[in-house]
């Protein structure tokens, strides 16, 4: 396995529980926190993104899959990104709040979005991790 793939992993595995914990503290009104992780959670992300793109761009050693996996990992890395952007205008809602009317949308629903892109985060770590280990 290459260092790319084992550090995404272990973030993989970070990120999820990190996610869990942060869901349970919004339900159990531990706002603050919630907010914390969510930001780190969200700016870890983008770093890995950055990073993917970079190593893609300059010839890391990521390695290819199968061509008959294309069609997953093209689902898998655009499903990813929903989360990362709904997250961050998420985010952005909250530090805007009360200066317009997309914030306010957001943050009127922001129970439903979150819980939303919370499920959809897991499964794009868990298909990460399904792809490090059993797609190489
Ligand atoms: C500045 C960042 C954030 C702040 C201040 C914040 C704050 C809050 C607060 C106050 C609640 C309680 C309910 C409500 O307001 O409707 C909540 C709930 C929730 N938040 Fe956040 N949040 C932030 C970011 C995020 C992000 C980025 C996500 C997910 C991508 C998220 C997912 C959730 C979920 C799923 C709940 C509902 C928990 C439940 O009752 O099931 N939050 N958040």
């Amino acid at each position: 396995m290459s260092t790319f793939l084992i550090v995404s992993t272990v973030w993989a595995l970070i990120a999820l529980v990190l996610l869990v914990i942060a869901w349970w503290l919004a339900r159990i009104g531990r706002t603050v926190a919630h907010r914390n992780i969510m930001i780190l959670l969200t700016l870890g992300a983008w770093v890995f993104i950055f990073n993917y793109i970079f190593v893609q761009r300059y010839g890391g050693d990521l390695g290819s899959f199968p061509k008959e996996y294309v069609p997953w990992i093209a689902l898998h890395g655009s499903l990813g990104l929903v989360p990362l952007f709904g997250a961050t205008c998420l985010i952005i809602g909250r530090l805007m709040a009360g200066r317009n009317r997309f914030s306010a949308h957001l943050n009127r629903h922001h129970r439903l979005y979150g819980r939303a892109f919370i499920v959809v985060w897991c499964f794009t770590h868990l298909g990460g991790i399904f792809n490090a280990f059993f797609l190489r």
